[in-house]
């Protein structure tokens, strides 16, 4: 049966900074979940073929770097668009925005960060992803908090307000097997 595996890309230097969005590249813990990810997959998947998914940004290409399969990028995987805000940390925005901030936090699915994008955009831009996913075998999904989050609750059937305060870590693969009766998630956590 075919499975989607999922894995945020590794510790980036603006995780590390504290600041979102960007283009950032991975920091020296990201190059090591990077280094480890080959043999993580394949313990999970065994030698089963799979075609790579990234964004077009560079830590998720630098993530899935040294895996041996097809890759494609997409677009659409790219993160969250914070508009304004990118390249802040959530400190900077509560000085500078107090009143997107607040709004945020009272309504995170629906916010819209001025210039930028809300976790509603964000669904709407992945239908064509989700389609294709349905359509496609296996597939390792190699892309962005937010995103991920959308795309783990629909498989997961949880409703789509919800996925913005959805636990997705880092260096963590998540491996989902849709079944009859739900998806069967397994979480794997690196060890770096
Ligand atoms: O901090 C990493 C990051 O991927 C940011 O680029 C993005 O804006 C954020 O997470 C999304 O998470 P939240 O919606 O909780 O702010």
């Amino acid at each position: 049966p075919r499975c989607i595996w999922l894995s945020r890309h590794g510790e980036s230097v603006y995780n590390v900074e504290k600041k979102i969005g960007g283009d950032s590249s991975l920091s020296a813990r990201g190059f090591q979940y990077a280094s480890k990810l080959p043999e993580i997959v394949r313990e999970s998947a065994g030698d089963v073929n799979l075609t790579v998914w990234t964004s077009t940004l560079c830590r998720t290409q630098q993530t899935a770097e040294s895996l041996p399969y097809k890759q494609l990028q997409w677009k659409a995987l790219d993160e969250l668009d914070a508009g304004v805000c990118d390249g802040m940390t959530y400190e900077e925005i509560e000085v500078k925005y107090p009143d997107d901030f607040k709004a945020r936090d009272d309504d995170k699915y629906e916010y819209r960060y001025p210039g930028g994008e809300s976790y509603r955009d964000v669904v709407i831009r992945l239908e064509p992803i989700i389609m294709e996913l349905e359509r496609q075998e296996n597939i390792l999904i190699v892309t962005h908090q937010a995103v991920l989050r959308c795309i783990y609750a629909y498989f997961m059937n949880v409703p789509q307000e919800e996925s913005p305060w959805m636990s997705i870590p880092l260096h963590t693969l998540i491996k989902l097997e849709p079944r009859a009766y739900g998806t069967e998630v397994t979480r794997i956590k690196a060890d770096i």
